[in-house]
């Protein structure tokens, strides 16, 4: 559960039309991150630049900046990808106090290994990246989240002659920000991907048995995106689960030979040996939650999406019950849709996520 604390959000927009993703002939299409700075976003920040299909506009996160600029300006040279520091509060306690940003929520991580500083120093092995010339604070310098996502969408649609998709693998606060600031930007956003929520399956919050975290983080901010009228597909733990690592999954890692190829295994490594409980609690709570998203936005291994409006998230000031999708009467506003069942094949590291994750990412 520690990675959690990172909870990564990214929001991708998906497909009303998922030829779109699958076709190989289209040109890239543009996306914007939202993270929150776990070992997971990263890997999924890296495999999103590596993604023929994808193309990065820019990311907003809250840690880890200096890797991410790295890894950004490894990847993309020269071209000087926006990363822009978003919140560090969540709207919920926020709105009662403005004058104090709450983060109560947050207490629900636990503290310790595999805490923060293992996720902003990537266990150790952030310094053996490349390393970018660009500086986290020059990459920050003046961010302001509303007025630099206003304008990443617009230089976006001006220099692509496309509206981006914002991948969220976070909880929902920069984007919930940006909307009360730019309400009428949902109609320049093609669609939104959110890794979130528990729909079927027990959640992984500590007291909150049904919820997950980028939705506890912020239940305002959830709920203010059901509200929007946004294209939102929601991949869910439900969805994830379908595709667990397994020992053969790192046996295939193991071999690849490019610089990020060793360099996610040995990152995936150190997190799986210093794992409390092992490897039988690793292979079951463990999961490329972050990346899995970024493969449901290039449509590969989805099997079923469907549309469920029927939903609603609780937010009553019980961090006991908060953050939790429930069944509703009233329709949400958004398109919102989710991710039911993933492509999984025999063995389980034959499954079309793993071989592309493997593929992309060993792609020099
Ligand atoms: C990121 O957000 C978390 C939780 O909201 C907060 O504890 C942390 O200080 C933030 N980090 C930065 C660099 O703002
Ligand atoms: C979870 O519940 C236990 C027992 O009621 C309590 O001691 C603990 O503080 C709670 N943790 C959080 C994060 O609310
Ligand atoms: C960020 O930009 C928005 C919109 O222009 C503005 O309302 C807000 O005051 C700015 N925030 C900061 C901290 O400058
Ligand atoms: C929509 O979600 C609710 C709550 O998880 C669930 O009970 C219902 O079966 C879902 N509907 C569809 C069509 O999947």
């Amino acid at each position: 559960m520690e990675i959690n604390i990172y909870f990564v959000f990214i929001v991708l927009f998906m497909l009303a039309d998922f030829s779109i993703a699958s076709d190989k002939h289209q040109k890239p299409f543009p996306v914007i991150i939202d993270v929150d700075g776990g070992c997971d976003d990263f890997l999924a920040i890296l495999y999103a630049l590596k993604s023929k299909e994808l193309d990065v506009r820019g990311i907003t996160y809250n840690a880890s900046a200096q890797n991410i600029v790295d890894i950004v300006d490894d990847n993309y040279p020269g071209k000087n990808l926006p990363v822009i520091l978003g919140a560090d509060y969540n709207l919920y306690e926020t709105d009662k106090t403005p004058d104090t940003p709450g983060c109560t929520y947050q207490k629900a991580f636990p503290e310790g290994a595999h805490g923060k500083r293992d996720q902003d120093l990537l266990f150790g092995l952030n310094r053996q990246l490349r390393l970018s010339k660009r500086i986290w604070y020059d990459a920050i310098k003046g961010f302001n989240i509303t007025k630099d996502l206003a304008y990443l969408i617009d230089s976006t649609i001006e220099e692509t002659g496309k509206k981006p998709t914002i991948i969220m693998i976070s909880p929902a606060t920069n984007i919930a920000t940006f909307l009360r600031a730019f309400p009428t930007y949902t109609a320049k956003i093609d669609k939104v991907f959110w890794m979130g929520g528990a729909l079927n399956v027990p959640g992984n919050v500590p007291n909150d048995t049904r919820a997950e975290y980028n939705v506890y983080l912020d239940c305002v901010a959830a709920q203010e995106l059901l509200a929007s009228n946004l294209d939102i597909t929601l991949v869910p733990l439900d969805f994830i689960a379908q595709n667990p690592l397994s020992p053969a999954f790192f046996d295939k890692l193991s071999k690849l030979k490019s610089f990020y190829g060793m360099f996610t295994y040995n990152l995936l490594s150190i997190i799986r040996a210093t794992w409390p409980g092992g490897d039988s609690a690793f292979f079951t709570i463990y999961y490329l939650w972050d990346s899995r998203t970024i493969a449901v936005v290039k449509n590969v291994g989805v099997a079923k999406i469907v549309s469920n409006r029927t939903l609603a998230v609780t937010c009553n000031g019980d961090p006991n019950y908060d953050g939790q999708f429930v069944k509703s009467n009233i329709l949400t506003n958004s398109n919102f849709k989710v991710a039911i069942d993933a492509i999984v094949s025999t063995p389980i590291e034959n499954s079309p996520y793993f071989q592309d994750f493997l593929n992309t990412i060993d792609y020099d």
